[in-house]
């Protein structure tokens, strides 16, 4: 079963996590690997995770089995019981309703932030497809599915739309990173305007829009059990536009996607081109959600699922052979030869382990790891990127062990990575030539502030079910906290800056309404972690797991 316990089942409409499940390797006509499987979260009865996630998490995977945590900076989390209602949680639910639009009299989305405490409102009156991802979970949680089921049916219309930066015409399936709601008192009409990048500083088109819609088109059909949406033509239609433009055939030598920087939460230029774990994770996690809603019924259907399939497996045996980074993993990395020529090369990338910069040394703990963010020809991105991890625990890109290797180093490096607000998008921060060379100098991404090592609280929400699945509520309500210390009274912020995250935004928004509704989710999912199942697909007990790397350079 995928993961949603004790999800609520409405007649047929238990058919899609029978489809979550499906069986790569039957598809692939390989011969079934014979591992036993481990007893997973997604099995467990609610009464039993509460009370095995208290004593601190799963002990039943092997390689990260908890055991005794002494030594490691593990926030104690409080006493105070976190599921009594918080007294902010009403007043971000007005600010959330606050910020929605309406298009002929039904609501949309909700714009990016509407501050009504400032002199005079100060709008960001675009609805981004990205920021409204929380807002969507919090109403689907919240039982109010329809705005979502708008917002699908809107986007999916804007996609059919002609896109053109100057005279360059750009893919079919591409998703708008923004649209807004014109209103015409006079007319009484009201008429959007979309941007796919021809608005966008940079003019760089989102990648992750797409992952995020097919995403989203899940939780949707998996929080109500409403197959009609996913099923119905006009979706399967968006779902395959959206996937032809990342499965055509090219000149591609890796299974990862070739991206420009700039295309995700980074919408600025901060040297994430190339290969970014954000968008790798959300393509993974995109790819499995659709081979859950995809019908099959024509040769069109079965080629597309049949691509999806060889795809999944060429990218989460890239990702977790050559993304990820722990302790042994560095000090082979630091003991590489270069300049090795054949297929028996093991510095395949011709990585330079000069290149290695000096702060990783330290930042890596004995126990612990994560997926670095980005890798192609003699080039590691070696930073640490919050939102392509977590989702990487959510869609099951990492494996179980990579998994609690990852939450053991956030709990391992909590000051850095976590400090007074959470999370750190990035860390750590480039600076000086760094930052003019890798920016552009871009003066809003100085040392420690917006993408550049500042803590977005909207990143909440993806840690919280990234503790949920991984079996540790601890850390999660200890985050929490955190956030409700400060988010109220700040009112909301954007991000926040400094190196443990205390100040306020240099130019941050206030009621910035994904950090509004990125805390409802968190603290909704904690309290009933059934909500996990709408966000999170169980691992693939078909994929490989990853063969330790030594022997499977030859493969
Ligand atoms: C900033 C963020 C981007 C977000 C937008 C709207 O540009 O970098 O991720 O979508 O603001 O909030």
């Amino acid at each position: 079963m995928d993961g949603h316990i004790g999800l609520k089942k409405i007649g047929s409409h238990a058919s899609i996590s029978e489809i979550d499940d499906f069986d790569l390797s039957r598809l692939l006509d390989k011969p079934r690997l014979n591992i036993e499987r481990q007893r997973s979260f997604d099995e467990r009865s609610l009464s039993e995770l509460s009370i095995g996630l208290a004593r601190g998490g799963m002990d039943n995977y092997d390689t990260y089995s908890p055991g005794v945590r002494s030594g490691f900076d593990t926030p104690v989390s409080s006493t105070r019981n976190s599921f009594e209602p918080h007294p902010m949680v009403a007043d971000a639910w007005e600010s959330l309703r606050r910020s929605l639009v309406h298009f002929r009299g039904q609501p949309v989305g909700t714009i990016a932030a509407v501050d009504h405490q400032a002199e005079e409102v100060l709008n960001y009156d675009q609805v981004f497809v990205r920021d409204f991802v929380p807002s969507a979970l919090a109403f689907l949680m919240n039982g109010e599915p329809d705005i979502v089921k708008n917002f699908l049916l809107k986007t999916l219309h804007l996609q059919g739309w002609e896109k053109r930066v100057d005279r360059f015409k750009l893919g079919e399936g591409v998703m708008p990173a923004s649209f807004k709601v014109l209103h015409d008192p006079v007319r009484k009409t009201d008429t959007l305007i979309a941007d796919f990048g021809e608005s966008a500083i940079g003019r760089v088109a989102p990648v992750d829009s797409g992952f995020w819609w097919i995403i989203l088109l899940r939780a949707y059909t998996k929080s109500t059990g409403d197959l009609s949406l996913a099923e119905s033509p006009d979706c399967q239609k968006g779902m395959k536009l959206i996937l032809t433009l990342c499965l055509s055939e090219g000149f591609d030598t890796f299974p990862t996607l070739l991206c420009a920087d700039g295309c995700c939460m980074i919408d600025r230029r901060m040297g994430i081109y190339g290969y970014p774990i954000e968008i790798q994770a959300l393509f993974f996690m995109a790819l499995r959600c659709a081979l859950s809603m995809l019908k099959q019924d024509d040769a069109e259907g079965k080629e597309c699922v049949e691509r999806i399939v060889k795809r999944l497996h060429a990218l989460s045996y890239h990702m977790r052979s050559y993304f990820w980074l722990d302790f042994q993993q560095l000090n082979d990395i630091y003991r590489y030869k270069t300049e090795e020529y054949s297929h028996t090369a093991v510095n395949k990338f011709n990585v330079i382990p000069d290149s290695i910069p000096e702060w990783v040394f330290d930042f890596m703990p004995t126990r612990g790891g994560y997926f670095i963010g980005n890798v192609s020809p003699a080039r590691m991105d070696f930073r640490w990127f919050a939102l392509g991890n977590c989702v990487a625990i959510l869609s099951s890109l990492a494996t179980p062990e990579q998994s609690m290797a990852i939450m053991d180093l956030i709990e391992a490096r909590w000051d850095e990575l976590v400090g007074e607000m959470p999370l750190k998008i990035s860390y750590p921060a480039i600076e000086s030539h760094e930052w003019r060379i890798v920016t552009g100098c871009d003066p809003k991404n100085t040392r420690w502030s917006y993408h550049n090592g500042g803590s977005w609280p909207v990143l909440l929400w993806l840690v919280t079910a990234a503790c949920i699945k991984t079996g540790r509520p601890q850390i999660a309500r200890r985050a929490i906290e955190l956030a409700e210390s400060r988010l109220l009274k700040d009112g909301w912020p954007e991000y926040y800056d400094g190196k443990l995250g205390r100040y306020i935004g240099k130019q941050a928004r206030k009621y910035q309404t994904w950090s509004i509704a990125g805390y409802l989710v968190a603290k909704m999912m904690l309290e009933d972690p059934s909500h996990l199942g709408m966000i999170s697909l169980e691992e693939d007990k078909q994929m490989k797991p990853v063969i330790k790397r030594s022997s499977s350079w030859t493969c």
